[in-house]
């Protein structure tokens, strides 16, 4: 059964990716940025499987090299940590790619 990481794993959408994978029989990664937070992080590893198939690394698009761990060897990436960035660039609409598009290629 093929392996998944998903990033931002307390995120909306990945939360229910993780759910849904976890559901199907899949092992799951997912990346949080404090995976101490229980308050944050608790309610993933009540998912059913979760206890024999799921593990939380702590990464942080904003640290380059952060999510090599997390993904390696996996059989496939659901990128979906997303910072919320204030624009602080004057000029914003001649730059507008937010560093997370930028720092992922797969
Ligand atoms: N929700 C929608 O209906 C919808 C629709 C279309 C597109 N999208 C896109 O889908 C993506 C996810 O949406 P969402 O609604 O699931 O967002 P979300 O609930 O805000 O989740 C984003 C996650 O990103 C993580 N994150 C924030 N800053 C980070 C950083 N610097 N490094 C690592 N992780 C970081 C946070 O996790 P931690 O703080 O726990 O690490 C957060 O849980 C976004 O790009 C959004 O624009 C969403």
């Amino acid at each position: 059964m093929p392996e998944y990481c998903v990033t931002g794993g307390t995120g909306f959408i990945a939360a229910y990716l993780v759910k849904a994978l976890l559901e199907k029989g899949h092992t799951v990664r997912t990346t949080v940025r404090d995976p101490k937070d229980v308050g944050k992080v608790g309610f993933l590893k009540e998912f059913d499987g979760a206890k024999e198939r799921f593990k939380i690394f702590k990464a942080d698009l904003m640290v380059e090299g952060s999510f090599d761990e997390a993904i390696h060897g996996v059989d496939g990436v659901f990128h979906t940590a997303s910072p919320v960035l204030v624009p602080y660039d004057d000029n914003i609409q001649a730059n507008p790619t937010p560093p997370h598009l930028t720092s992922f290629i797969f």
